[in-house]
């Protein structure tokens, strides 16, 4: 008996979720103990195709230090350990969720195109249709059903609804968000630009005037922008834009702001040769309670502490819903901070297609997008009241 590919994909406040593959299937029985309170709990342990393993460990104490191992056959097979996460103070608010690359369309995955040589791509790509199901449309599917079953006052989606910006697709995409239970927000991303069409049907489809927006919700303000130049893609902050976003933050100023957006406004590639980068920072260096910057776009896990204006904001990037590591993620906010954690759908088709993922990008996809433990799951603390 063999398992390989041992994954801690979430930890939460109160738990903890392990994927892992196995050679051929086994009882397998996970089990987690801590010193806080030194007893020994059971995860539910569950298993598609024959092969991949989740083990969901619940009922845990926060901000403790636990070891875990899987066994099989009355042996251990695996040992390892994770934290859950630290319960930020005060009460419960409410909980939203955020996805991002849902890419519908998307033929071919995991090739590198330079611009003008779309013949010539500098990788090979990979796909898997399964009985007619192409891997956009299950992968979506999973994650939509499981955030339908979740209590969520509203999901965000950040940008790369489809692969091509063409009128069939833009559409395929606003019947998968319609599908949410929830009510969604929607920002564009690059691959969503209209420039060299006819028609902007983001725009039109999804009634998004202007591209940026804002709300406030329970006493925290929600500012998502749209930072996509509309012929190269790349990063740009178009000045009316910023104009409205300084007059929103000053106007949020003694609220709590999340920030939202698709490109990595860090990121020194893939930006316009205007871009405004710095007038975007200087904004968020201003504001007193930046709780964090969200985006997406490489679609890969990662997290900065990027520290301006005296404080120290969380610049985060999130995994697409389309390829691996997958999933989507959960924001449950407290008066006293929030804690963000991602969550994989534990799903047939999607661990088929996840694991051929791997391949992708000459193999270097599974340990470029998966990223730290601390990357996915993190207690931010800091007054949202
Ligand atoms: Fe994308
Ligand atoms: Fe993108």
């Amino acid at each position: 008996m063999k398992i390989s590919n041992v994954e801690i994909v979430t930890v939460s406040e109160r738990g903890a979720r392990v994927n892992w593959r196995a050679d051929r299937p086994a009882d397998f029985v996970a089990s987690c103990s801590s010193p806080v309170d030194n007893k020994k709990l059971s995860a539910r342990v569950e298993v598609v195709n024959g092969r991949h393993y989740l083990a969901a460990f619940d009922g845990l104490v926060a901000g403790a230090a636990y070891k875990f191992q899987i066994s099989a056959g009355g042996g251990t097979v695996y040992k390892g350990a994770f934290d859950t996460l630290k319960k930020p103070g005060g009460r419960f608010r409410f909980r939203f969720a955020t996805i991002n690359d849902i890419h519908v369309g998307e033929e071919i995955y995991g090739l590198i195109i330079l611009p003008g040589l779309k013949w010539l791509p500098l990788t090979p790509g990979l796909k898997l249709d399964i009985d007619g199901v192409p891997f956009w449309q299950y992968t979506n599917e999973a994650v939509v059903r499981e955030l339908n079953e979740l209590e969520l006052d509203f999901i965000i989606v950040k940008g790369d609804l489809v692969t091509d910006h063409t009128e069939r697709n833009i559409r395929r995409s606003k019947e998968i968000m319609d599908s949410l239970e929830h009510p969604y927000y929607i920002i564009r991303g690059n691959h969503d630009r209209a420039g060299g069409m006819r028609e902007d049907y983001f725009r039109n489809t999804f009634g998004v005037r202007d591209g940026w927006q804002s709300f406030e919700h329970k006493g925290c303000g929600f500012l998502l922008l749209d930072c996509i130049h509309p012929k190269s893609g790349y990063t740009t902050f178009p000045v009316a834009e910023l104009e409205w976003f300084e007059k929103e933050m000053k106007r949020m100023a003694h609220m709590p702001v999340f920030v939202y957006l698709h490109n990595p406004p860090l990121r020194s590639i893939e930006r316009s040769f205007v871009n405004r980068v710095g007038r975007f920072l200087g904004i968020i260096d201003a504001h007193p309670t930046v709780a964090g910057v969200f985006y997406a776009h490489t679609h890969a896990n990662k997290r900065i502490l990027r520290r301006g204006g005296g404080k120290t904001v969380p610049f985060v990037e999130t995994a697409a819903t389309m390829d691996y590591p997958g999933g989507y993620n959960i924001y449950d906010v407290y008066s006293g901070g929030y804690i963000q954690t991602c969550v994989r759908p534990h799903d047939k088709r999607c661990s088929r297609w996840f694991e051929l993922c791997e391949k992708a990008y000459y193999g270097l996809a599974a340990a470029r997008l998966f990223g730290k433990i601390s990357d996915r799951n993190f207690t931010w603390s800091g007054p949202l009241t």
